[in-house]
């Protein structure tokens, strides 16, 4: 039953979990986790102060590792993304967000969004130069995996001429997290990635190879100042939001326009620039990119009537949050025009995402630029494949014709 939940389309499951209460003990999920699968719950449990956000140090014991030679890489890792502020706690944790705060800040966010426009256009015009209207492409491949790797590439400053590179290191790694029971080759190649890209930065730093209103030089400053605690913290950093940022907002702008494209009328709408914004949320409420995170108890306590033990894995399903009746009238319709707020999909509480105005940004620009240059745009596949790392949940190719 648990380890189900992360197999295939999850919301029939979800559904049934939710159903029988808002906390259930999964066995077999990551050697053994409590599954939330209310708005409330998942809500709360992402406020609660008893529940710590440090919880890599399972990797190394889960892994298939464990007891070989190669466990030392596994082990430095572990200790690297152990830095990143997705997984510290206070006093390191608005510490670092301090030190991130100003590159995401809306003014920023606001003044890239010509940038991000130029290279949505580029994209189209490359497809429309590339490929006649009546052969089909892939929407992943062509425009939602590159997309946000440029934007990520100039948000950090990095002036790559080979953002394939990145682009690579940052799937090797998102697969390596994304996955309940990671294989050696997974893991093997998510630490060499992480080796090659931390070099990268490093020499980029070093070297002065970086723009100078971008986040990493940002960050090389906050290093400079003591806020940032030395190379291998920052470090730490430019993974986080290499692997943080490129895959969820690739999972999103391909499941948007999917949904989109599925029912008569849905695309046309979105004519209506009003419409973008509720249109996006509403989008992430439906297919969240992110499914799950996780939370380690840092004490004895009762939640929901269970009780947690200190160094518990808890995971906040945020799919199954984001299609709670309780919360949402009609929890299983797409409403485009849906007024209620921001989904749980950026999560919540401390560690709410960073990024999610960055994302929102390049969304509305990416959806806007299509509807109006591709308002024929049209499904060539039914049943497109979706990718299996259960904590995302994207599409692995996605057939048009325009
Ligand atoms: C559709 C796109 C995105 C989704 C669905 C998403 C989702 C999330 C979620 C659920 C969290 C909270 C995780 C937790 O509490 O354990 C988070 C945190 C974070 N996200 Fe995003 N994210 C997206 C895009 C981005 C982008 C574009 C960036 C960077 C430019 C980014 C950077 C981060 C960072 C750095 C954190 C950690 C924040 C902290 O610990 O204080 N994300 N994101």
């Amino acid at each position: 039953m648990a380890t189900g939940v992360f197999r295939g389309d999850p919301y029939a499951q979800y559904r049934a979990l939710r159903d029988r209460g808002p906390i259930h003990w999964a066995p077999d999920a990551f050697g053994g986790a409590w599954l939330l699968t209310t708005f409330d719950g998942v809500q709360a449990a992402l406020k609660d102060a008893r529940l710590s956000a440090q919880r890599t140090g399972g990797w190394v014991m889960r892994n298939a590792l464990r007891g070989s030679p190669d466990r030392r890489r596994l082990t430095d890792m572990q200790r690297l993304f152990a830095r990143a502020m997705l997984f510290v706690d206070k006093p390191a944790h608005p510490r670092l967000r301090a030190a991130m705060q100003h590159a995401f800040r809306p003014a920023r966010i606001e003044a890239m969004r010509g940038q991000v426009r130029d290279v949505v256009d580029g994209l189209i015009d490359d497809i429309e130069r590339d490929l006649p209207g009546t052969t089909s492409f892939d929407f992943i491949q062509r425009f939602a995996m590159p997309l946000p790797s440029r934007v990520m590439s100039r948000f950090l400053g990095l002036r790559v001429t080979d953002e394939g590179r990145f682009l690579a290191w940052s799937q090797q790694l998102a697969t390596f997290l994304g996955s309940v029971a990671p294989t050696m080759d997974e893991t093997l190649a998510a630490h060499a990635s992480l080796v090659a890209m931390s070099d990268e930065i490093d020499r980029c730093i070093r070297e002065k190879d970086l723009d100078e209103d971008g986040l990493i030089a940002g960050l090389a400053t906050a290093e400079a100042d003591g806020l940032v605690e030395g190379r291998a913290e920052l470090l730490a950093q430019c993974a986080m939001l290499l692997f943080a940022g490129h895959e969820t907002t690739r999972h999103l702008l391909g499941t948007a326009v999917y949904w989109l494209l599925g029912e008569r009328g849905r695309w046309q709408a979105l004519q209506e620039p009003v419409l973008l914004g509720s249109a996006v949320r509403e989008l992430l409420r439906w297919d969240s990119p992110v499914q799950y995170t996780g939370r380690r108890a840092n004490c004895d306590f009762q939640l929901f009537g269970a009780d947690i033990r200190r160094g518990d894995l808890v995971l906040p399903l945020i799919g199954a949050a984001n299609r709670d009746p309780a919360r949402y009238d009609g929890a299983d319709h797409l409403v485009l025009d849906r007024k209620l707020g921001m989904p749980l999909s950026f999560g919540t509480g401390p560690h709410v995402c960073i990024g999610a105005g960055l994302m929102m940004m390049e969304a509305e620009c990416a959806l806007g630029a299509l509807v109006r240059r591709w308002p024929q745009l049209a499904l060539a596949e039914a049943d497109p494949p979706w990718i299996e790392a259960p904590l995302y949940r994207g599409l692995k190719s996605l057939q048009l014709r325009r």
